[in-house]
């Protein structure tokens, strides 16, 4: 598998980060029984990740505009090329010592993304993809699974929690999809979750209320993987939007009907 120049440094700068990220996750482990909790140290480790990112992504790309989670967006004098980055995607998997994290790094260009790297140091897989190259777990070519009925799939989601998200109204798309499906899953890293479905593990997955950085590398990932991806409305505006449909062309349909059922009056 030959890779670009550009997706190189994207997959130096996830290695680097995801080495640190590695090396506080050992340490949040030992800081579960603490007094004081790991907070304030998972907060320093997300952001010593961004600033490894950004130092080597804008070091190989001075130009280009920058959009990570933990920092100040930079516009970049380059206006067609931007970074798109979540450093610790699944924080609190993180800081509870689960290991279902991950580092995305996306390239947008012209407001298409074109690369993108989601990579999970626990478990040591790197998802990268480029358009019009295919999507890659380390060195095996990934292709959505086949399966075409909601009966045989397992379907991954994010559940809004304390503050975030409309609770009634995911209750009910819950609801309509639990009625279909072989399974759901909630793995709480949906850059993770996007590169699941790429990976043919999730037949589907959908989630509404997530930001640019965590949607950006794997919507790449699952189109190049021959996957199908869509916003709430069936349109292609996930990144700023927010909200995300996915699966191979059959269940992507599928799961959009349902999810979007309408509240049962009774
Ligand atoms: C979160 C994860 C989670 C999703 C949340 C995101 P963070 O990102 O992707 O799966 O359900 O909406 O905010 O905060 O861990 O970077
Ligand atoms: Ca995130
Ligand atoms: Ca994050």
């Amino acid at each position: 598998m030959a890779r670009s120049a550009l997706l190189n440094v994207m997959v130096q700068a996830a290695l680097k980060a995801g080495k640190s990220l590695s090396r506080d996750f050992g340490e949040v482990q030992n800081l579960q029984v603490s007094v004081k909790g790991p907070g304030d140290f998972v907060t320093q480790a997300d952001r010593k990740a961004e600033k490894v990112i950004r130092e080597d992504l804008l070091k190989a790309r001075p130009t280009y505009g920058f959009l990570g989670e933990e920092s100040e967006e930079i516009k970049g004098t380059d206006g067609a090329h931007r970074w798109i980055v979540d450093p610790l995607d699944g924080t609190t998997n993180f800081l509870h010592g689960i290991p279902l994290f991950s580092v995305s790094i996306a390239l947008e260009r012209n407001g298409e993304i074109v690369a993108g790297v989601v990579f999970n140091p626990a478990t040591d897989e790197l998802y990268t993809a480029e358009r019009g190259g295919g999507a890659f777990l380390n060195d095996r070519r990934l292709r959505v699974a086949s399966r075409r009925v909601l009966s045989d799939a397992v379907i991954g989601c994010g559940i809004p929690h304390l503050g975030r998200g409309n609770h009634g109204k995911f209750l009910v798309e819950l609801r309509h999809v639990m009625g279909e499906v072989a399974g759901i899953r909630r793995l709480g890293s949906a850059a993770l979750d996007l590169a699941y479905v790429a990976a043919g593990r999730f037949d589907g997955f959908w989630e509404v209320g997530l930001s640019p950085w965590d949607i950006a590398a794997g919507v790449l990932l699952i189109r190049e993987a021959g996957g199908f991806i869509s916003d709430w409305d069936g349109g292609t505006d996930m990144v700023e939007s927010g909200s995300v449909i996915a699966g191979n062309e059959h269940i992507q349909k599928l799961l959009s009907e349902v999810v979007k059922r309408p509240v049962p009056t009774r």
